[in-house]
């Protein structure tokens, strides 16, 4: 039986966290076992929002090297950085054809982003570009965050679309979405989404943090009036979100974190998650240490030169379907 095959991207951006870590990269690894895994820097869309061009190329690296540290495993996944592969763009302008602008108009993340840092085309196209990554290998199964489920429906719509006037190429790919660390929330505005464009940087904790930043964020995060540690998603967002980060940190379960801590203040609790954080990371901070850049940069090299041939036969149904064959 062939294996299902996974796919899954991130942007580089220096800025990756611990929501991206819960919330995705945790599963990429665990993926690695029973999947065909394909997991890509997604240098592409990361260009979509103004940024310096030298430091933009050492945050790539030292994105691949994250997720090494993290567990990909370049010798058992596909890995690689989006823009050594041509495909992806050039499926990318073909679901375009096909994509309405009615229903771009509707992605929250570009009206989110365009606020922010201008719009222009790309920024626009964004999903497009990310259901071509999906759809490029034929991913079964995509696993991410929860800001990603309207992306991943547009794809689902554009694969319906292609397959009804084409015929039947691409499969329907599911999301894969954790119950827990789907949605990691800032540490100082507990109903928003950790994210790395957010100027705040008391709001996230780093993947790469050391252990005295790590403590002096949680000391500082936002919780509510009252002393109890306990878990209420609606009335205690803050600590709620503080209790998750420790579960997933520590594999304890939300009740036996609420009878260890629950009268124990703030303070204590605080101290404990930020121990917590420190030991989950350690592994992977020690892991991105002994991580050569030019072994790095070759294995990058060597995933985009695999990619492109897998990715080549399948672009050639592709072109085949929408009569640019030959
Ligand atoms: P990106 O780079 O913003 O984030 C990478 C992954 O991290 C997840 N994530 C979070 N999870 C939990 N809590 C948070 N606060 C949090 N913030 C981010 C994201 O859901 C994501 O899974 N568009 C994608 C990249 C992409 C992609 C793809 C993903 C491009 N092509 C194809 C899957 C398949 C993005 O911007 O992720």
């Amino acid at each position: 039986m062939t294996r299902k095959t996974v796919f899954s991207g991130l942007q580089p951006s220096g800025n990756l966290h611990i929501g991206n870590y819960l919330g995705a990269l945790r599963n990429w690894v665990k993926l690695q076992e029973e999947y065909d895994c394909i997991y890509c820097v997604v240098d592409l869309h990361a260009i979509t929002v103004p940024l310096d061009p030298v430091e933009f190329n050492t945050d790539r690296l030292e994105a691949a090297k994250v997720l090494i540290a993290a567990g990909v495993d370049p010798e058992r996944s596909l890995f690689y950085y989006q823009s050594q592969v041509p495909q992806h763009t050039e499926l990318a302008w073909i679901l375009g054809t096909i994509t309405s602008t009615g229903q771009l108009n509707r992605m929250t993340q570009f009206k989110d982003k365009a606020d922010r840092a201008g719009s222009n085309l790309g920024l626009y196209s964004y999903p497009v570009l990310m259901a071509a990554d999906i759809l490029l290998f034929r991913a079964d199964a995509v696993p991410v965050g929860e800001d990603q489920k309207q992306h991943l429906e547009l794809t689902r719509d554009l694969v319906e679309r292609f397959n009804h006037r084409f015929g039947d190429e691409f499969p329907m790919p599911e999301p894969i979405i954790p119950d827990k660390g789907a949605r990691v929330m800032s540490l100082q505005d507990p109903t928003a989404k950790m994210s790395k464009f957010e100027p705040d940087e008391s709001s996230r904790i780093l993947i790469l943090d050391d252990p005295d930043t790590i403590r002096q964020r949680l000391k500082g995060a936002v919780t509510d009036s009252e002393t109890e540690v306990r878990y209420d998603r609606a009335e205690k967002p803050g600590v709620s979100n503080l209790i998750e980060i420790m579960s997933l940190f520590t594999g304890a379960s939300v009740e036996s974190i609420e009878a260890e801590f629950g009268g124990g203040g703030y303070g204590n609790f605080k101290e404990a998650v930020a121990e917590a954080v420190i030991a989950g990371l350690a592994p992977l901070r020690s892991n991105y240490k002994e991580l050569d850049d030019a072994e790095v940069a070759r294995l990058m090299q060597r995933g985009a030169l695999d990619a492109r041939t897998r990715a080549e036969g399948f672009q050639q149904a592709v072109r085949k379907r929408v009569g640019l064959a030959g």
